[in-house]
């Protein structure tokens, strides 16, 4: 029996009593009516043939600006009306130049203020994007904390979730800029890539890839192996392709999810086993090239993504700012 049902019921009923006089104990039969939260929980009617579902959108922190209030209300209206488990930020999380602290105003003003809508109180994970590193990225460790659903424990850290049948799905959220060389010579990126021994990081990842049992292994990070965007011969492309294709070609990754370029995009080399999603546009957009062979979507559009998998098969959706789904393509596990 759903709360407000067994609410009217229950108030009827002593009604009825009180009316007629007779003690309560005499009209109900005595049966223990038991209200699970779940059956008044109105997510709990959001279920479909996947087991795990989250969002990811990137590139987003400009106070509201640039269709991120857009983005964000689209997010909540799709969370609010489809199975949710989490949000990840595939970062460039505060622009222009990421927060000075845990108590930066554009906590509020940048994300609090923005996903306000209560199917997007959930756990959100985010990782660091390089706008991020022009002031302290650790601000961004040290606000999990305060917040509730802001959880990042880590530069670069990793989350297993059980899904039916105890099979097991491994995400793997990286730094990437890190692994840039030339950010070490940059006045801004500089100080705080200064330390980080990326080899170290690459050596976590390895043996996470190789010790994980898990069915689905995701690899998210900030900058793109490939791109349909202006980056397709960046030097951060290409310094980021150089130290993760190895890696996620010899554990057989099949998808590497990413922001940085301001767009969506779904990438597949043949020769590579893993595809590779771009989720960059939680505001601002820059264009895509049409017709390039490894690119099977792109599209410079405001919006995010909306991940759905089970054990057999991972389904993307691309959404816009204004609720519309503009591309939807479904992965079986252990095909590339
Ligand atoms: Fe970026």
């Amino acid at each position: 029996m759903k709360r407000r049902a067994f609410v009217i019921s229950t108030l009827g009923t002593a009604m009825a009593s009180r009316l007629s006089g007779l003690p309560l104990g005499n009209i109900v039969d005595g049966s223990t009516t038991r209200i699970e939260s779940e059956d008044i929980n109105s997510r709990a009617l959001l279920r479909d043939e996947y087991d795990l579902h989250f969002l990811a959108v990137g590139d987003w922190g400009r106070n509201g600006a640039d269709h991120q209030i857009q983005v964000a209300q689209q997010m909540g209206k799709w969370a609010s009306e489809h199975p949710n488990d989490f949000i990840i930020s595939t970062g460039d999380n505060f622009y222009p130049s990421g927060v000075a602290s845990e108590h930066d105003p554009l906590w509020h003003y940048s994300f609090e203020n923005v996903y306000t809508d209560f199917s997007l109180q959930w756990d959100w994970y985010p990782i660091l994007g390089n706008h991020d590193y022009k002031s302290d990225p650790d601000a961004q460790i040290r606000y999990s904390s305060i917040s509730r659903r802001w959880k990042m424990p880590a530069r670069y850290y990793s989350k297993t979730f059980k899904i039916k049948d105890d099979v097991e799905v491994l995400f793997a959220f990286i730094d990437t800029n890190p692994l840039i060389p030339e950010f070490y010579q940059n006045s801004e990126y500089g100080p705080h890539v200064s330390g980080q021994q990326p080899e170290k990081q690459i050596a976590w990842l390895d043996e996470l890839l190789q010790s994980s049992k898990a069915k689905w292994k995701i690899v998210v990070g900030h900058h793109p192996l490939y791109t349909a965007g202006p980056r397709t011969e960046n030097y951060d492309t290409l310094a980021v392709r150089k130290v993760l294709q190895p890696l996620l070609t010899k554990h057989r990754i099949p998808l590497y999810l990413s922001g940085h370029e301001h767009s969506m995009q779904h990438l597949k080399m043949d020769n590579n086993c893993f595809h590779q999603f771009i989720s960059g546009s939680g505001s601002e957009v820059t264009p895509v090239k049409k017709g390039l062979s490894y690119s099977r979507f792109e599209a410079s559009i405001y919006g995010f993504m909306y991940f759905s998998l089970n054990q057999d098969r991972l389904q993307v959706q691309c959404i816009d700012h204004q609720g519309n789904v503009i591309y939807r393509t479904i992965l079986s596990s252990g095909t590339p």
